[in-house]
């Protein structure tokens, strides 16, 4: 079938309903558009493992704070149509504001405790809003299955803790951070970035790998591993660090000594543009 383009709930969710009743298996993808290989790679897991791949774009609202970029944010539907496209997605899933949020939301979805920390912290009704879109747009979809990327690694340890306190009947998939050949992790808002920017920028993936090196050579206290990342990025002159944490990669609290699974995330303000990185890391 070509690809189809759905804007109304209703119709999505009769879309769904019908190839749910063919037998169909359902891989979902939700995207805020801006596509990029991230993305794509998102789109090639969800071909391999379902019948039908549908992606989402929508630029939500409620997940932005009053200071962000919602409406700076970069949209281009017919670029993100045609890479859908060749991607070999069946749907695209494209309300307007109106068709998801008709009414004043006086429901929310909350995951508690691990939206404190890591990028909670700074950005105080976040994650709400993504896990209150995700769950409409789990209710809209009806998928079997979800896909991730494990750049917004919080992210999607939030929804996995959703999807299983409030029984939804998906897999959650989470699928490796796709870097350009610099390191820089691909980002909808690397385009933000001037040419210095984008330069400065390189010192997220530099810092991660710093650490690991030094984990790796048998460093295990956290302070000394996040210090020496604060070195490296106070050497960048646009760069500003606004979190670097080690935290349990299963409860995101912060350990004071690396053992077992770790997440290293870390928050950068470059010029204007905030980004994240992490990385996964395991030792005994
Ligand atoms: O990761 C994103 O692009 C968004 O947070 C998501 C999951 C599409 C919800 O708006």
């Amino acid at each position: 079938m070509g690809m189809k383009i759905i804007t109304q709930i209703r119709q999505m969710q009769a879309e769904s309903n019908k190839l749910r009743h063919q037998g169909k298996k359902i891989g979902f993808v939700p995207t805020m558009g801006a596509l990029h290989e991230g993305h794509l790679s998102l789109i090639r897991q969800a071909r391999l493992e379902n019948d039908v791949v549908v992606m989402s774009i929508f630029v939500n609202p409620i997940q932005f704070g009053p200071e962000e970029d919602y409406q700076t944010y970069p949209r281009d539907f017919s670029r993100d149509e045609e890479l859908a496209k060749d991607g070999g997605v069946e749907i695209i899933f494209y309300p307007a504001v109106e068709e998801m949020y008709p009414q004043e939301l006086l429901t929310f979805v909350n995951v508690e405790r691990l939206t404190d920390g890591l990028c909670g912290k700074f950005r105080p009704d976040h994650f709400r809003g993504v896990t209150t879109v995700v769950a409409k747009l789990f209710n809209i979809v009806k998928p079997h299955r979800t896909y991730f990327g494990q750049k917004d690694y919080q992210q999607a340890v939030v929804i996995k803790h959703m999807i299983e306190d409030l029984n939804f009947d998906i897999e959650l998939v989470i699928v490796p951070i796709v870097r350009d050949s610099d390191g820089l992790a691909l980002s909808s808002r690397n385009t933000y970035l001037s040419q210095k920017e984008r330069a400065s920028a390189l010192v997220l993936s530099k810092s991660l790998q710093q650490a690991k090196e030094l984990l790796d050579s048998g460093e295990r206290h956290s302070k000394n591993v996040i210090s020496r990342m604060n070195d490296l990025i106070k050497g960048e002159k646009l760069a500003r660090v606004q979190y670097i944490e080690i935290v349990d990669s299963q409860t995101l609290e912060p350990v004071e000594i690396v053992e077992k699974e770790v997440l290293i995330a870390l928050a950068v303000i470059i010029g204007k543009t905030r980004l994240i990185d992490n990385m996964v890391l395991k030792y005994n």
